[in-house]
């Protein structure tokens, strides 16, 4: 499958794919998007503490380097579990202006988010750590009330219809801990029936400069 990379609206990278006619980020802005949807209704949203967090598609990193910024700042304990099935050729990230945008001394961290090892705990930062697991979603075991937070953040449902459906959203259902919160771009109207359906407790929240809404799910 071939992968271009490609500016946003707000000046950050993202990566395009032809084929799927498909950006792994709003074209409005990547940054923009993920701080507004992953950090300040994500992280920021919920109280203080240590976070298990849970991703779905680490694909460029983004999520998990402005979240090892946001620890860092915030001073927060995080285990950050990222799940990818098609990592991203390293000649392609090399080329995204991530840390030049957010900030470049973490140039050496972002690096490493990308050639350390699959399926262990690697230790980014004093309060970070990151583990990789590179499965299919739809194969993968996930633990049960384990997460405070998942970002999920998989293709939409117009190119991979299948992320959103009951079989894999009951999968990170049962991965939160009760009280847990899932968070996305997207407020596709069956997606949120289907979340719903789940025993989720939604909030349609606005969304980032360029999209009316976005979505965050709690379990009860
Ligand atoms: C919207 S992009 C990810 C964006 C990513 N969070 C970022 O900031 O770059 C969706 C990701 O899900 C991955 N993916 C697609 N199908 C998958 C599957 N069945 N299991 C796990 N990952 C999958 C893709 O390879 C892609 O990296």
């Amino acid at each position: 499958m071939q992968r271009k990379v490609s500016i946003t609206d707000d000046g950050s990278s993202t990566i395009f794919i032809p084929e799927m006619d498909e950006t792994y980020h709003s074209s409005h802005g990547a940054i923009q998007e993920a701080r507004h949807v992953f950090l300040k209704h994500g992280i920021e949203s919920l109280d203080e503490g240590d976070l298990r967090i849970f991703e779905m598609g680490f694909g460029t990193g983004l999520n998990a380097l402005l979240t090892l910024q946001s620890s860092n700042r915030l001073n927060k304990k995080v285990a950050y579990h990222s799940i990818e099935a098609y990592p991203v050729e390293l000649e392609l990230i090399e080329r995204l202006n991530y840390v030049d945008e957010i900030d470049a001394s973490y140039t050496e961290d972002f690096k490493l988010m990308h050639t350390c090892d699959w399926n262990e705990d690697v230790q980014l930062a004093e309060q970070f750590v990151l583990h990789k697991i590179h499965a299919k979603i739809e194969e993968y075991a996930m633990p049960e009330a384990f997460y405070d937070l998942i970002f999920f953040d998989a293709f939409g449902p117009r190119a991979q219809e299948k992320m959103w459906t009951i079989e894999i959203l009951h999968k990170m259902y049962d991965g939160l801990v009760k009280g847990g919160v899932l968070v996305t771009y997207c407020a596709q109207g069956q997606f949120k029936r289907n979340l719903k359906t789940l025993g989720f407790e939604i909030e349609a929240l606005p969304g980032p400069p360029g999209k009316r809404e976005m979505t965050r799910a709690i379990k009860p």
